[in-house]
């Protein structure tokens, strides 16, 4: 049985220790983050950690985030040199998760046997408080099942996980919508392993100039995997998804009548143009990828077969939402002259 944790004022600090204890007690808990939900348990037990693999159908080669909340335990668990130790004191709490030498107390099955492991110290009350009553560094990955987007909402997390975990902390939505940024500190250049809520250009301003492989604007042509989790399908909607890049191509595309069949996902200034069904993300990249899960959700769940999005401007967070809507696509037209292979997809099913 799951037991649903509420978090209102009069309940917040008896739940916050009902989930530390089971923490403590080896068992898995959804919490929220400022990013996305997680699903954590006890990351020096094994037995634990193993319940999260299970609870999420996560294949074994694909590691897990270590969450902490203070810089003490930062140490227990990897180890640091000088020059990081400064940087981590600017950044954190923050949605950039650092990759960095692991200790032996954190557990294989972690880190899928690897000597790295990815640390995050997470700028949110509800995980910070959790992990601290818990006492020991939590192994959270995101918390929907493998494959599914990513849970931004307490609602989604109920009906995904109920069964599944030993609790799940009930509070409503998060404040980013997309996972936190990974970057790989444990050698020079330091390179950005994954785009997310951290900016680059914030990251940049700390670590100065880093690394950035084609491979992070979420393109899937690319073979090559920078962390062992991208070789998986991700955030998809299980509803076949267009990206439209061009604007121009995009609104005459949801203009016309042949976007009867889609459900449309553009912003506040395109949705003028949609003529039938469709979703506003928000007004701007920051909005869009607080929404742009969610709305999968909706799209799955709607009576379309179809989705249909537009591109976002891919500075600050907008990076980071571009690699999920293009990760997440099953077909990107970034130019005029392949617009109709959404002929050619539509015509085959
Ligand atoms: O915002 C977030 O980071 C959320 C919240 C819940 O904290 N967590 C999250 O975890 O997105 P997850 O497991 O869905 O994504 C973590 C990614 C995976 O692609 C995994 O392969 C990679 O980090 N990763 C974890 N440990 C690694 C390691 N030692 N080396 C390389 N990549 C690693
Ligand atoms: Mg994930």
């Amino acid at each position: 049985m799951t037991e649903i944790l509420n978090i209102s004022d009069n309940k917040y600090y008896e739940s916050i220790k009902r989930a530390a204890e089971i923490i403590k007690n080896g068992g898995t808990v959804v919490f929220p983050t400022e990013t996305v939900y997680g699903l954590g348990a006890n990351a020096y037990s094994e037995d634990a950690c193993k319940k999260i693999f299970e609870a999420k159908k996560r294949p074994a080669d694909n590691p897990l985030i270590v969450t902490v909340s203070n810089f003490e335990m930062v140490n227990n668990v990897c180890y640091i040199d000088k020059d990081i130790e400064e940087k981590m004191k600017k950044i954190w709490p923050s949605p950039l998760t650092l990759l960095l030498k692991k200790k032996d107390v954190i557990p294989d099955i972690v880190t899928s046997g690897m000597d790295t492991v990815c640390v995050r110290f997470p700028d949110n009350k509800i995980a910070l408080d959790l992990i601290e009553a818990a006492g020991v560094p939590v192994a959270a990955p995101s918390a929907n099942i493998a494959t599914k987007p990513s849970i931004v909402d307490s609602k989604d997390a109920i009906k995904e996980l109920d069964g599944r975990v030993d609790a799940i902390i009930d509070a409503g939505r998060v404040k980013f919508g997309v996972e936190s940024t990974i970057l790989d500190v444990t050698k020079k250049p330091y390179s950005l392993l994954r785009p997310g809520a951290y900016s680059v250009e914030d990251i940049e301003a700390v670590f100065g100039q880093i690394y950035i492989s084609p491979v992070a604007e979420g393109y899937k042509e690319s073979s090559i995997a920078l962390t062992p989790g991208m070789k998986y399908r991700h955030y998809a909607p299980s509803k076949k998804l267009f990206l439209i890049e061009n604007e121009e191509e995009f609104r005459e595309f949801i203009s016309s009548h042949r976007s009867r069949e889609f459900l449309v996902l553009c912003s506040a200034d395109n949705a003028k143009y949609a003529k039938f069904d469709k979703i506003v993300l928000g007004k701007n990249a920051v909005e869009a990828a607080h929404n742009l899960f969610y709305d999968f959700r909706i799209l799955d769940q709607s009576d379309k077969k179809y989705g249909v999005i537009q591109a976002f401007p891919e500075k600050g967070i907008g990076f980071g939402l571009m690699n999920r809507i293009r990760k997440a696509s099953f077909l990107i037209i970034k130019d005029k002259e392949n617009i109709d292979k959404i002929n050619e997809v539509l015509n085959e099913s």
